[in-house]
């Protein structure tokens, strides 16, 4: 959400003649757009800041420092006390109003005060054709801007705003235009994805709106982030037996595999519902690759309940999973309620057994496809070996293998040779032909 976000800011800012630069010194503008959802996410600004103010020099006194995103919705004007470099500070959902707040910035250098903006503006719509998108293949497409879920544990409503649903007909619009840009793989975002509503389509819910993207015209895959376990309903998973274009993979979120802290954390399912759940989903879609996050060392998160984790993961083995330490925010009410009563040396124990099984968990999954051939979309560069090209399997598991950069983009073959921990590596058997070129 935030990686689209930067996407969108940065459109805007072309629009008024900015260019984007490789390098800070010298730049007219530098924005900064934040995360908070966790503590080291948070601290990683303040760190940037430090570096800017180390390295800004005297001849630049007109260069604008903007702070973006949630970091700046949750602190606004409080972000200037801890670094004297933020002329502009944006929140998340003004971010429409950067460019206007960064000429006026501009024009007023060394000004002792930020310019903020962090009204909730409850405006969902945004002007299509602005977003710089950053990815030649795939198009990442707002439907739900904030949640109203209140996880105990989580900042989010409060750095995000309330849930608001996107008109499907803009939506559509935009999914159009990405595709018609080159893009064959369209991301759908929201908090709570799957909980979607449009607002111009009355009973039009989240499984019909995947349905009606999937007829846009050349699209070839279509995934989305994050489903709530609670929302997966019936209807989306006939969706995927029966539209080709859903992606192979589905992230369903759990959080703990202890029913007693999935309640503390305010999750609203059992350990079992989201069992019986997985059951469902693999007996619709019997290839469908799963995976999840996790927090480990919630408070009262006991020996127990921690086993119990581990043993969800043995049982559904998750093709990948993200994991967490976990650490008190903001306005939340796990930390207004509960005491970070784990140790820092008793969450580092949990995160390393979790870690070490999943990896045992998906080393086994990977290994089992070497030998097999297997599908995937040409992402580009391969990142460990930029020689090499990368691409992803609709399940989402990403293959490296020898190719030419005019296959980005491309469905390719590959025969799986290796199995790494978090990616496999072939050798390409067949490439797709006469793809239209991108538009850029
Ligand atoms: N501490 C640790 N992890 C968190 N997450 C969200 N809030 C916290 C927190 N306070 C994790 C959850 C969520 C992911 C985006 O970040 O696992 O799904
Ligand atoms: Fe946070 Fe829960 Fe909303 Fe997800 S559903 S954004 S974890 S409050």
């Amino acid at each position: 959400m935030s990686a689209h976000d930067a996407e969108r800011m940065a459109g805007l800012l072309e629009r008024e003649g900015y260019a984007p630069t490789d390098s800070e010194a010298g730049a007219d503008l530098v924005v900064i757009n934040t995360c908070s959802v966790r503590e080291r996410a948070e601290e990683k600004l303040f760190t940037r800041l430090g570096e800017l103010e180390a390295t800004r020099t005297a001849d630049q006194p007109r260069q604008v420092v903007a702070v973006t995103g949630c970091v700046a919705q949750q602190e606004g004007e409080r972000i200037r006390r801890r670094s004297r470099v933020v002329d502009v500070v944006v929140g998340t959902q003004a971010l429409r109003q950067l460019p206007e707040l960064a000429a006026r910035a501009a024009s007023r250098p060394n000004s002792r005060k930020p310019l903020v903006d962090v009204h909730p503006y409850e405006d969902v719509s945004f002007p299509l054709g602005n977003v710089r998108r950053g990815d030649p293949v795939k198009a990442y497409v707002t439907i739900i801007e904030g949640c109203n879920d209140f996880c105990s544990y989580c900042v989010v409503p409060y750095t995000r705003g309330h849930e608001r649903m996107r008109p499907a007909a803009d939506i559509l619009a935009e999914v159009g235009e990405a595709v018609a840009s080159g893009r064959r793989e369209v991301h759908l975002l929201g908090q709570i994805v799957n909980h979607y509503q449009a607002p111009d389509q009355p009973g039009c819910g989240f499984a019909d709106l995947v349905r009606q993207v999937a007829e846009v015209d050349g699209l070839l895959r279509l995934r989305f982030a994050s489903p709530h376990p609670r929302h997966v309903s019936q209807d989306l998973i006939r969706a995927y037996a029966e539209v080709p274009q859903i992606a192979r993979h589905l992230h369903l979120p759990v959080q703990s595999g202890s029913t007693r802290v999935l309640e503390t954390m305010r999750r609203r399912h059992t350990r079992e519902e989201y069992l019986a759940l997985v059951d469902r989903v693999r007996a619709a879609v019997p290839d469908v690759a799963l995976s999840t996050d996790m927090i480990v060392g919630f408070p009262g998160e006991t020996a127990e309940d921690f086993e119990q984790t581990l043993s969800l993961v043995a049982r559904v083995r998750f093709h990948s999973m993200f994991s967490f330490k976990y650490s008190p925010r903001p306005n939340t009410l796990a930390r207004k309620r509960y005491a970070d009563d784990v140790s820092e040396g008793e969450k580092a124990r949990r995160i390393v057994a979790l870690q070490d099984l999943q990896r045992e968990i998906q080393r086994d999954i990977f290994e089992r496809l070497v030998g097999t051939t297997v599908e995937v979309l040409v992402d580009g560069p391969s990142r460990r070996r930029p020689d090499e090209l990368a691409g992803r399997t609709s399940q989402n598991t990403v293959v490296n293998f020898a190719g030419e950069p005019a296959w980005v983009g491309r469905l390719a073959h590959v025969l799986v040779e290796r199995a790494g921990p978090n990616s496999l590596a072939g050798r390409v058997v067949d490439v797709e032909a006469g793809v239209p070129a991108h538009a850029g």
